[in-house]
C-alpha cells in the first residue's frame, strides 16, 4: 500500500496557482452572486469543485492524443477503446457518449416511459435528472448507514436487500421498474462504495422478479480498491480482477469516463446485450453522433483507452484513495465533522453539524462552501438540499438526510501538501465561521437549480 509514502509518478509539467488575498476572494465570491460554479478558475487557489475531468494525464495518454484517428467512421481510436473496454471491464458492445449524463440520456430515452420507478442504492442528480425528464421517479435503497455520517461500516453504499425485496414484492410497484441503477462508488453519499457480496445479493434478488441490473460505473476502479483491501476473500485478486467480477453482474453500465477512466472528457455505455446494443444505438446516432466516436474525438477515445488501463493499477488507487483519506483524517483531528469513512474520491463535511447555527432552510452547506473559499481560495461543492432541488410533484425544498460539502479531489493533480493546505483554511474557519449566516435564494433554474443559482447573504 501506500505507507512508504511512495508517490508513483513524477510531474512533468507544471500549472502555476494564482494566490489571492482574503478580501480579494469576498469580492470574488459576491460577484459570483455566491455560486460557486460563477468563479473563474483562474480565481481558485485549490479546486475541489469534482474529480471530473480534472484528472492530470500521463505521458501515455497524452502521446494517444497525437495518434488519434478522426476519421468519421471505423477510427482507429475506436477500436483501440472497444478493445480496452472489453480488456478492462469484459464487455463486447460499446457505445461512447461525450459524457456520462448523455450515456443516461440515451439509456433512459430507450426504456422509460412516464410513471415509472427507477430504483438505486442512490442516483446523482443527472441521473435523477434524465429518469424525472422522462416523466419517471427515483427511489432510493442505500442501507441506514448510507445516510448517517457518523455511522461507520466498510460498504455505506451497499443496497438494503430487504427492503428492496419488499418494494418489490408487491406487484404494483414491480410493474412499474425497468431496470435497478447501482452506482459504485456511490457519489451522493459519501463516494462509498458496494461490496461484492453486495452486488451479489442484489443480482440473485432482480433476477428472482426479472429486472436487469445497471450500474453507474464513473468510479468502478476506487469501488474494486475498497473490494480488495475491505472485504474478507479479495486481498489476493488484482484490481482489475476484481472489477471484471464486479461487472460480470451487470446487464449493462452507464460510464462517466471523466473520472475513473482518467479522461478530460467522455463517457460509454457498455454490454454484452445485443438487443439493448441496438436500442442504444439508436439514440447514440441520433444525439451524440456515429458509433465509433458518439461525441467525441478520436484522441479523446485514444487517451481514454490508455487511461481505462491505468485507472486499474494498484499504486495509483493506493495513492489516490491515500490522498483523500490525509485530507479527510487532517479534518477530522481538527473536529471538522466529516462521512466517515474517507470516501473514494472526496471528503463530505458535515455541513448540518459543522454549521450548526444555521438552519437547514438557510443552506448550511453552500454557506460553509462560501466561507472556505474566501478563507483559502478553496472551491468545494454543496452536495444537499440546493443541489437537491424541488420536488417535481409539490414544488417544494427537498431536503435530505445529510448537507454536505464535498471536497473533490481531481486525480494525480494535488498532493498531500496541497491537502495541508485545506486543511490549514480550516483551522481559520474554526474560528470565523459563525461570521457566516446562510445564504437565501434570490433566482434559481427549473433543474438542475445548483449550476446557476444566484444567493444573497443572510
Ligand atoms: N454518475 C455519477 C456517479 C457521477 O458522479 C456523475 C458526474 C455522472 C453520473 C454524470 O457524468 O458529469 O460525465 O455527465 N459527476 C460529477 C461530479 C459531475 O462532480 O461528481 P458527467
Amino acid at each position: 500500500m501506500d505507507e512508504n509514502g511512495f508517490i508513483p509518478f513524477r510531474i512533468k509539467t507544471v500549472e502555476p496557482i494564482r494566490k489571492t488575498d482574503r478580501k480579494e476572494r469576498a469580492e470574488i465570491i459576491k460577484n459570483a452572486r455566491y455560486n460557486l460554479f460563477n468563479i473563474a478558475s483562474g480565481d481558485v487557489m485549490i479546486d475541489l469543485l469534482t474529480d471530473s475531468g480534472t484528472g492530470a494525464m500521463s505521458s501515455a495518454q497524452w502521446a494517444e492524443i497525437m495518434l488519434g484517428d478522426e476519421a468519421y467512421a471505423g477510427a482507429e481510436s475506436f477500436r483501440k477503446f472497444k478493445k480496452a473496454v472489453s480488456d478492462v471491464l469484459g464487455f463486447e458492445y460499446v457505445i461512447p457518449s461525450h459524457q456520462g449524463r448523455a450515456a443516461e440520456n440515451i439509456v433512459s430515452r430507450a426504456l422509460l416511459k412516464p410513471g415509472m420507478i427507477v430504483p438505486g442504492n442512490y442516483h446523482f442528480d443527472t441521473t435523477m435528472a434524465h429518469i424525472e425528464d422522462k416523466g419517471g421517479r427515483g427511489q432510493f435503497f442505500v442501507i441506514e448507514e448510507g445516510l448517517s455520517p457518523e455511522k461507520l461500516h466498510p460498504f455505506k453504499g451497499n443496497v438494503d436487500i430487504s427492503r428492496l425485496d419488499s418494494f418489490l414484492s408487491d406487484k404494483k410497484n414491480l410493474e412499474k421498474v425497468p431496470f435497478f441503477i447501482l452506482t459504485v462508488t456511490c457519489n451522493s453519499t459519501g463516494g462509498q462504495p458496494v461490496s461484492m457480496a453486495n452486488i451479489e445479493a442484489l443480482s440473485t434478488l432482480l433476477k428472482g422478479y426479472r429486472i436487469p441490473l445497471f450500474m453507474d460505473i464513473a468510479r468502478f476502479a476506487e469501488n474494486a480498491f475498497f473490494i480488495k483491501i475491505r472485504e474478507e476473500g479479495y486481498a489476493d485478486m488484482t484490481v482489475g480482477e476484481i472489477v471484471r467480477k464486479m461487472m460480470s453482474y451487470a446487464d449493462a453500465v452507464i460510464c462517466s469516463a471523466k473520472k475513473d477512466p482518467l479522461g478530460n472528457m467522455g463517457g460509454f455505455i457498455a454490454t454484452d446485450n445485443k438487443d439493448y446494443y441496438e436500442m442504444f444505438s439508436v439514440f447514440c446516432i441520433l444525439h451524440e453522433g456515429y458509433l465509433t466516436y458518439g461525441g467525441l474525438s478520436g484522441r479523446d477515445l485514444g487517451a481514454l483507452s490508455q487511461g481505462l488501463y491505468e485507472s486499474i493499477e494498484f499504486e495509483h488507487l493506493a495513492y489516490r484513495t491515500s490522498v483523500v483519506r490525509h485530507l479527510g483524517e487532517g479534518l477530522n483531528a481538527l473536529g471538522v465533522p466529516v462521512v466517515m469513512p474517507i470516501g473514494g474520491h472526496a471528503v463530505f463535511v458535515d455541513g448540518l453539524k459543522y454549521m450548526d447555527h444555521i438552519g437547514k432552510e438557510f443552506f448550511p452547506a453552500q454557506t460553509l462552501g462560501i466561507a472556505l473559499f474566501i478563507e483559502g481560495g478553496i472551491r468545494g461543492v454543496e452536495v444537499g438540499s440546493l443541489l437537491a432541488g424541488r420536488d417535481p410533484d409539490t414544488g417544494e425544498n427537498v431536503y435530505p438526510a445529510m448537507d454536505n460539502l464535498r471536497l473533490a479531489v481531481p486525480r494525480r493533480v494535488y498532493t498531500k501538501e496541497h491537502m495541508d493546505y485545506v486543511i490549514s483554511a480550516f483551522k481559520g474557519l474554526n474560528s470565523t465561521k459563525k461570521e457566516y449566516k446562510g445564504v437565501k435564494i434570490k433566482r434559481e433554474a427549473p433543474v438542475l437549480r445548483h449550476f446557476t443559482v444566484e444567493l444573497d447573504l443572510v
